[in-house]
């Protein structure tokens, strides 16, 4: 196939490029900037394109009007940025993605949308008023895709414009779906984690997700700050099992896939924030610490308008059904909490020694 990838060079864009390439498939892969597709810039099958969907002179209607599959992967995901910039969160991830959407109905191409997880919000255990006889109940925070109920803030709680920017590009998915036979998968991915996740809070220009805050912490001896105290929750999914479930639905066997929605995620390995710091300052000190004279760094707790900024808010936790992907697609996810853990910290950890002996060897 020759499949368009928007955001390709991305953390989940990347991985996605290695494996379609070696599946067979031309790639024309479109981003900002190449950084995590060095490996691949001189692959005979893969192109590159440096470009902005967001500038006049992008030449996005041809590119999809000559693929037989575009995938979308365009977003702003960092809840860093839907804090400090919240309008330009809703022009990408909706403005910008209906474009391609609509280029894809015009033009009759087959859409792969990366949603995300965060559309179900927050979990009915969480509400003030809530009656449940066991509120702790992983039922209260497991998420269908066809048939969950969305949960959100109020609009003075900004960090829900991400969510909101992308449930409505869903929605419009659907109605295209209906009322033009548009054919599309949406994608919600639960927190994929993996090498190449996000840059160091010492090296990036934007605010990281928390793995490599507190990997940037273990490296430099920093406190990992627990926000609100870290009793929010997540499933960690590690990459290698997302893309094998991205690439079932790129596949497509017997069309399953038209016009469905998928959790992609790893039901059995809920943290929460505080326990993945405490597992992860372990498996440092066990794996990765080279000298144990030096301290591992203290986990302290910060409030979330502290860490983040006026109107921070937080999904308490959410847990993937993936009923849908095993019955349709015959995945399962293999990885554990300490091993998908273990071998994102491995890159980094190497990441850094390759760093320090590149600046050496520069003196
Ligand atoms: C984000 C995005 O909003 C989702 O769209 C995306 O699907 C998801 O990441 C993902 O990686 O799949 P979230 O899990 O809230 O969602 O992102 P993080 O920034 O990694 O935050 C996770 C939790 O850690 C939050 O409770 C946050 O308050 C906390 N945190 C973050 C800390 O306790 N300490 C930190 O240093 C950073």
């Amino acid at each position: 196939m020759r499949i368009l990838s928007l955001g390709a060079a991305g953390f989940i864009g990347s991985h996605l490029t290695d494996r379609l390439l070696k599946e067979g498939h031309h790639v024309t892969g479109l981003d900002l900037q190449a950084d995590k597709l060095t490996d691949y810039l001189t692959h005979p099958n893969f192109t590159f394109l440096r470009q902005d969907i967001r500038s006049p002179e992008s030449n996005l209607d041809r590119l999809i009007q000559e693929s037989d599959l575009v995938i979308d992967l365009i977003a702003y995901a960092n809840p860093g940025l839907y804090l400090r910039i919240p309008l330009e969160v809703f022009r990408l991830n909706f403005t910008e993605n209906l474009k391609i959407a609509e280029a894809c109905v015009r033009h009759n191409k087959r859409l792969i949308q990366f949603s995300t997880c965060e559309v179900y919000g927050r979990t009915a255990a969480s509400l003030k008023n809530a009656q449940l006889l066991n509120p702790e109940d992983p039922i209260h925070a497991t998420f269908s895709e066809d048939t969950s109920e969305f949960i959100l803030g109020p609009v003075s709680k900004h960090r829900w414009i991400y969510s909101c920017a992308k449930q409505l590009l869903e929605r419009v998915l659907h109605a295209y779906g209906l009322e033009h036979g548009f054919n599309y998968t949406i994608i919600r991915p639960f927190n994929f984690i993996g090498p190449k996740i996000d840059y160091l809070p010492q090296q990036a220009a934007d605010i990281p997700r928390v793995f490599s805050f507190f990997m940037g912490s273990l490296l430099t001896g920093a406190p990992m700050k627990l926000v609100n105290g870290g009793t929010n929750r997540r499933c960690y999914t590690y990459i290698d099992d997302a893309v094998e479930c991205c690439y079932r639905i790129v596949e497509n066997p017997g069309a399953v896939c038209d016009r469905q929605i998928f959790n992609i995620g790893s039901p059995h390995n809920e943290v929460s924030i505080r326990q993945m710091a405490e597992l992860m300052r372990n498996i440092y000190a066990e794996k990765f610490r080279e000298n144990p004279a030096v301290p591992l760094p203290e986990i302290v707790s910060v409030s979330g308008e502290e860490f983040y900024g006026e109107g921070y808010d937080d999904s308490d936790r959410r847990i993937p059904d993936i009923t849908k992907a095993r019955t349709l697609l015959g995945w399962e996810p293999v990885w554990g909490t300490r091993d998908t853990f273990e071998r994102t910290m491995e890159y980094y950890v190497n990441e850094q020694c390759e760093a320090m002996t590149s600046s050496l060897a520069g003196r």
